[in-house]
């Protein structure tokens, strides 16, 4: 088989990584993917949000299977684009995208069929939106409706906060047109952990639960980042929670898109909080996380073409999923500066040495590679991750590649798994 991977970070290095050792496939493509990507799989000059270009590329090639990773091309409707050309993709088409792309629409279909969740209120009008916060409890939480690179989210402390951040998405448009309109709901409290599933639109697969830091500095300090560490599995997350998760919020929520016309086939990520009153949502994404997969898909011991074909043909009920019991850890080296300012072009040394470990892999999130050598290229650059027999050992092993690798103005959190 050719298959083509559709995204540059490290979750796509995850991914390709996992497909190349399948007996399946033969070549695997990547656009554009980066440097890392391109030692297994052929990197092709394409973006991520060019679906006429990816449509093309894959009639031309021949490719037998799509796998559109990241977010914006799954909601601008990449997979229907390639459906209609007769074209085999993993994902979700746009009308089930928009689980993750509207806020308000998962917010919708949550109160609609009894899913638990935050209170909350939509708003398009600003002043409609302040005078709702007047009489409220804070903190409270104000949210982009739209995509917003997983920084559409403001928990504001106070009235004052509250109008900072409503006119910020409103009228500064902090967020572009992602918040023209936005979501009020109530402050949960608890812990947080995310579980993504496989489903074909009836059969639910959930996969090992994880944990991420999304915060830039140790102890959860600084601003939000796209994500800055992830562990797997979740202490938190037991049995009986996996339990109650099913059969309140997994199944329910592939129903109810089934329901609404709007069947959902691909990954589907469930963040959660457990609170005192239980498990609740806080979001949905239509996909893998970054950097949730670097640690999930380690642990898959199944074939992944398996699993995705029987998704793409709604079978998933056949494949038996086979996962390993040891915990995994993910650190991110980011580019000091990240998620603001930085600088990229910076000669990257010691990946290899952090290899030789047969229990570590490097994935790439923001890489370059040439003549020889790999340069940083992105907020967000490597992705180092250990497997361990313990969480414990996981984490030793993590920062033990972390000390190989260098490069000019590198920074990483020193607390990832201690949470
Ligand atoms: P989201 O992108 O919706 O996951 O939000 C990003 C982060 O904001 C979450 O991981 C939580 O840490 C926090 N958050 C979102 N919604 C709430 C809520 N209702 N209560 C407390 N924290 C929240
Ligand atoms: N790490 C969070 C996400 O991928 O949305």
């Amino acid at each position: 088989m050719k298959i083509l991977v559709v995204g540059s970070g490290g979750r796509e290095h995850a991914i390709v990584w996992k497909l190349a050792q399948s007996p399946y496939v033969d070549e695997i493509f990547c656009a554009p993917g980066n440097g890392g990507i391109s030692a297994i799989a052929r990197c092709v000059p394409i973006k991520a949000m060019d679906i006429d270009g990816v449509v093309e590329f894959s009639k031309e090639t021949g490719v037998d299977m799509v796998v559109v990773a990241p977010d914006d091309p799954l909601a601008a409707g990449m997979v229907d684009a390639l459906e209609k050309e007769g074209i085999r993709a993993f994902g979700p088409r746009k009308d089930a995208a928009v689980i993750e792309s509207s806020k308000s629409f998962a917010k919708w279909l949550m109160k609609k069929y009894g899913i638990p969740t935050a209170e909350y209120q939509v708003f398009d009008d600003s002043g409609k939106a302040i005078e709702y916060l007047r009489n409220k409890e804070y903190p409270i939480v104000i949210k982009a409706d739209g995509l917003a690179l997983g920084k559409g989210v403001i928990i504001a402390k106070s009235f004052v906060e509250a109008c900072d951040a409503v006119n910020g998405m409103m009228q500064g448009k902090m967020f572009g047109s992602a918040g023209e309109r936005i979501v009020i709901e109530e402050f949960l409290e608890g812990t947080e952990v995310s579980v993504l599933a496989f489903t074909d639109g009836k059969t639910v697969v959930p996969m090992v639960s994880v944990q991420d830091h999304k915060r830039a500095y140790d102890n959860d300090e600084g601003p939000n980042t796209g994500g800055m560490g992830t562990f797997s599995p979740s202490k938190v997350y037991t049995d009986e929670i996996a339990r109650y998760c099913m059969k309140h919020i997994f199944m329910p929520t592939i129903n109810a898109m089934y329901e609404e016309g709007r069947i959902f086939k691909g990954v589907i990520y469930f963040g959660l909080i457990l609170t005192k009153d239980g498990p609740k949502v806080l979001e949905y994404n239509a996909r893998f996380g970054d950097p949730e997969a670097q640690v999930v898909l380690p642990r898959l011991k199944t074939d992944l073409v398996e699993i995705f074909n029987a998704v793409i043909d709604e079978r998933l009920e056949t494949v038996k999923m086979d996962w390993d019991d040891r915990a995994a850890v993910c650190v991110i080296m980011a580019s000091g500066g990240y998620p603001q300012e930085y600088r990229t072009g910076y000669l990257i040394s010691g990946i290899r040495e952090a290899e030789k470990d047969p229990d570590m892999i490097v994935f790439h999130a923001g890489t370059r590679f040439e003549n020889g050598e790999f340069y940083t290229a992105g907020g967000r650059v490597l992705g180092v991750t250990a497997l361990g027999d313990t969480l414990d050992d996981a984490i030793e092993k993590a920062y033990n590649g972390v000390e190989k690798i260098r490069f000019k103005d590198m920074y990483y959190r020193k607390d990832i798994g201690r949470k």
